[in-house]
């Protein structure tokens, strides 16, 4: 029996080398750890149970039948993270650069049915160049695979990607079909072709970081939600993300203790608006402000930041907080913006995460930049993510909502459940100076009837009272009392139920 044993522990401390020490050490070398490192991290102490570490290729094609190494460059497993169950597969890019192979594929495939099966999450720590090039169709074949349970997946369990090395072909189509992408800084990339591949096929001269880095596509491309500094303060805010997430489309939210009494009011926000419309302030501080203990988890914060979108709590519970930020581009809706939101609510939506809306703004931005860039399809977007939604849904107007951002915006109109303004809310087609010059278009010349003509426009229309006359707004309320208000709206919605009329699927214009 004893050697028997001995035998076992000999084969996993071989297992556990991976692609052997010298590449373990070029990987640090990098200032990356290794997959069982990352996964450590990743899950409570202990918890970690991995599957299949013995698996091996069967490739034997290009010499690949000398060459196997146990586990074949993915760890995979389940454990916990804060006490709640999550599956997990890492690349291990010392191991054929953590490459896909057809082994590799059933490794992934194992755990994401057991993911499904069990409605847990699974989050994937891709480090890895794609399809094992030494296998060809097996190999895509594999990924085939990968892709069919991603979309299984897709809005019956969170699926998170965490970009952590040079990552190219599947490595980065899986990832776009889950649910949310994290990258590190500096040392993780991510695209379909390489540099090298570009130069032949384009005569293109760039870098990994220029192509693909995590500062494109936090910023320009939207590709990754968010960047960390480095493995570990990744790996970490993963745990806190999780925290926020449900285990899947039928348990509900997450309820945390929190300490943080329902009823504190807050004086700094009844002046947290100023007097002058045009001035702007930080609609962060507001969302800080009202939330459980100032915890605030911002998705996509590089990008499109004319809106806030993140998760945060009411009571221990998690919402998705979706909201205009007056300090960039006044907080003005672009198609930018408009697809950012939507993608949110309906992850949200597919999540049963209420959602919690804050209206500041202007209108859509016009111009043939915007026209041009498709800003009709990317709007409907939005206001086709809220509108489906049947989520618990509070909206609170905190100044503009002119046109039909007010409109999209969780309007009552499109099944806003609670819509609360402040005493500041101003709600008309468009903002005074506008509509007068508009309507009163023969007395431009006039300064002295313009400005009559505005402050007639402002007095009728600048106010949240036309639509709460009309019930379009459920309370006008005083923002000290917003963390209030709010909470106990979502409180009383907590068992809301409504069913969307049967369809295969709907037609949201992507
Ligand atoms: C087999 C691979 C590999 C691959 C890397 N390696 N990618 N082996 N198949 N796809 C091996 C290398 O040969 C090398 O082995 C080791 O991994 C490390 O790779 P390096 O190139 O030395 O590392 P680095 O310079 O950091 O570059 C990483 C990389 C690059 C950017 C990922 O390796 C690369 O461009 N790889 C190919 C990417 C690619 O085109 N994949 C196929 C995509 S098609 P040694 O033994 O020398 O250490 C695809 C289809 C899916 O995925 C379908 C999509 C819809």
């Amino acid at each position: 029996m004893k050697t028997v044993i001995e035998e076992l522990e000999q084969r996993r401390a071989q297992a556990r080398l991976g692609g052997g020490q010298v590449r373990i050490d070029a990987q640090h070398a990098k200032g990356r750890l290794t997959a069982r490192e990352r996964i450590e991290l990743l899950m409570d102490e202990g918890s970690f149970e991995e599957f299949d570490m013995f698996v091996e290729h069967r490739g034997t094609e290009f010499g690949m039948e000398k060459t196997k190494i146990p586990g074949d460059g993915v760890v995979t497993g389940w454990g916990t993270i804060n006490g709640r169950i999550v599956y997990v597969f890492a690349k291990d890019f010392t191991v054929f650069g953590g490459s896909l192979s057809e082994a590799h594929a059933k490794k992934m495939t194992k755990v994401q049915d057991l993911a499904i099966r069990n409605r847990a999450p699974i989050i994937g720590v891709f480090d890895a160049g794609g399809a094992r090039i030494q296998e060809g169709v097996d190999a895509l074949g594999g990924y085939g695979e990968v892709f069919t349970r991603n979309v299984l997946a897709s809005g019956v369990i969170p699926q998170i990607s965490l970009i952590m090395g040079p990552c190219a072909g599947g490595d980065v189509y899986s990832p776009a079909m889950t649910d949310f992408i994290f990258m590190v800084k500096d040392t993780s990339y991510m695209f379909v072709t390489g540099p090298d591949v570009v130069k032949t096929v384009t005569n293109e001269t760039v870098t990994a970081e220029e192509l693909g880095g995590a500062k494109v596509h936090t910023t320009k491309s939207s590709i990754a939600d968010r960047a960390y500094e480095n493995d570990v303060e990744a790996l970490l805010q993963m745990r806190r993300l999780m925290d926020f997430l449900p285990a899947n489309n039928e348990s509900g939210v997450p309820e945390l203790p929190s300490d943080d009494p329902e009823d504190r009011i807050d004086h700094s926000l009844d002046t947290l608006v100023p007097d002058n419309p045009n001035k702007p302030y930080d609609m962060k501080e507001l969302i800080l402000k009202i939330v459980d203990e100032g915890d605030f988890f911002e998705i996509q914060d590089q990008f499109a930041k004319n809106i806030v979108t993140g998760f945060a709590r009411f009571e221990g519970r998690t919402v998705g907080i979706v909201a205009n930020q007056p300090m960039v581009l006044a907080g003005v809706l672009d198609s930018d913006a408009s697809r950012k939101a939507a993608r949110f609510v309906r992850f949200c939506d597919c999540f049963d995460i209420p959602l919690v809306t804050l209206v500041d703004v202007p209108g859509f931005l016009p111009g043939t930049a915007q026209e041009y860039g498709g800003l009709i399809k990317h709007g409907a977007k939005l206001l086709f993510a809220f509108a489906e939604a049947t989520v618990p849904k509070v909206t609170l107007i905190t100044r503009k909502a002119y046109g039909g951002a007010y409109d999209v915006m969780s309007s009552k109109h499109i099944r806003g459940d609670v819509n609360y303004a402040w005493p500041t809310a101003e709600i008309a087609v468009m903002g005074a100076k506008g509509a007068a010059e508009i309507l009163y278009r023969s007395e431009l010349n006039d300064p002295a009837k313009i400005q009559a003509r505005i402050d007639e426009y402002k007095k009728r229309f600048a106010n949240p009272f036309v639509a709460a006359e009309r019930g379009y707004i459920d309370e006008v309320i005083e923002p000290s009392a917003t963390r209030l208000r709010i909470a106990r709206a979502l409180n009383m919605l907590r068992n809301k139920h409504v069913e969307n009329p049967w369809k295969k699927h709907d037609n949201i214009p992507l």
